[in-house]
């Protein structure tokens, strides 16, 4: 198993590593002592997973007790979030006890921001169970649900107390899903690393250790700009974009299809103002085809630009790009739009 360690302004533990779900309560026992755990799946991981955790947590000692709800990025909005809150309440959830997202990064956004909000804020255990869960949401302290008038518009700045990944629970993820996770890999590639971004092209061999490497980033990034203003907006790289497209589609185009159709849209936009070669582009399209994500949509321009209008990475007139210079380079730029 790997260990990650994150310094925010709660530290806590990454745990990476197989077939962890099934000591998910050991650990939560030893670190917080006596508590109680809601568990918030929706109902697609519930059905494969919940059985295994719930034990978990029962036989190391920490009553359990869950919320499922339908899978799908149409359930991160603000009814399901007050569901959660009254579920929690119904069953006397109290102060020391701890909610856990056992599931993508949709349940780790409504579970956290459900976990922020509690009683003004609990515990909460990230049990991602996706790739892109691994190697972005359930890490970092962003939670969300989306309003009618865009994505991830109601949120806060939580930070877990815990993420354990198992990543042996991506043995059971469509290959769309799967791909989605390694929009955002290639993400940490072309921001950070031309060894990551190569290693996305060959295949994965190692998935542990790809995990890891993200989360080392990323937990840079946060460490350095917990509540981005500045540098963690890097990690932005394609979701200007995305979130316009997600929205614009109906959320039928998925995050991580978005933001690999985004990362295109930032290079070609970075190649037409002169900041990289139009060849980046080129180079990039060709990584997110070898994972299976698609590199443009049917979306015109004016539709995804309207849909820009709301995101939170507007600034009045304009909008906050990120820009890809080289693999492992983006520079941020204000660009009216
Ligand atoms: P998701 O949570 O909807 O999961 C995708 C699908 O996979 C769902 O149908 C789910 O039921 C299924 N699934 C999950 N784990 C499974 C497993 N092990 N086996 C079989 N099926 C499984 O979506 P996602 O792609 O994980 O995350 C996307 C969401 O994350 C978006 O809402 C996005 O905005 C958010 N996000 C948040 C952050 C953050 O920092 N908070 C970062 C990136 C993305
Ligand atoms: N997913 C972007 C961030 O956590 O900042």
């Amino acid at each position: 198993m790997k260990t990650v360690h994150i310094k925010a302004s709660t530290e806590y533990d990454v745990l990476i590593g197989r077939n962890l779900l099934s000591s998910a309560g050991e650990k939560c026992a030893s670190l917080f002592g006596k508590c109680r755990a809601m568990i918030v799946a929706d109902d697609t991981v519930a059905e494969i997973y919940l059985e295994t955790v719930r034990n978990s947590f029962e036989n190391a000692g920490i009553p359990a007790f869950d919320f499922v709800f339908p899978a799908g990025e149409e359930s991160k909005n603000k009814d399901i979030l007050f569901e959660i809150l009254e579920a929690a309440a119904e069953n006397e959830l109290g102060r020391n006890d701890i909610m856990v997202a056992l599931g993508g990064g949709v349940t780790g956004d409504l579970a956290g921001l459900a976990s922020a909000l509690y009683q003004r804020g609990i515990k909460l255990v990230q049990l991602p169970t996706t790739l892109l869960a691994a190697v972005d949401s359930s890490v970092g302290g962003k939670t969300a649900v989306d309003l009618e008038n865009g994505k991830n518009l109601a949120g806060a700045f939580h930070q877990p107390s815990l993420v354990i990944c198992d990543v042996d629970t991506f043995a059971t993820l469509s290959e769309k899903v799967f791909s989605c996770g390694m929009a955002e890999v290639i993400k940490y590639g072309v921001l950070f690393d031309r060894e990551l971004f190569e290693e996305t092209k060959n295949g994965i061999t190692d998935i542990e250790k790809i995990v890891e490497k993200c989360v080392v980033l990323k937990g840079k990034c946060v460490a350095e700009d917990e509540f981005d203003f500045g540098s963690r907006r890097l990690l932005n790289l394609g979701h200007t974009f995305a979130h316009s497209i997600e929205k614009m589609s109906g959320y039928e185009i998925a995050h991580g299809e978005a933001v690999a159709i985004g990362m295109v849209m930032a290079s070609e936009l970075s190649a037409e103002i002169g900041i990289c070669d139009s060849s980046l582009a080129d180079e990039i399209r060709s990584a997110l085809i070898k994972n299976n994500l698609p590199v443009s949509c049917e979306l015109g321009f004016e539709e995804i630009r309207s849909g820009m209008i709301s995101d939170k990475k507007r600034n009045g007139e304009e909008i906050a790009f990120i820009l890809p210079e080289s693999i492992g380079k983006c520079v941020i730029r204000n660009i009216k739009f």
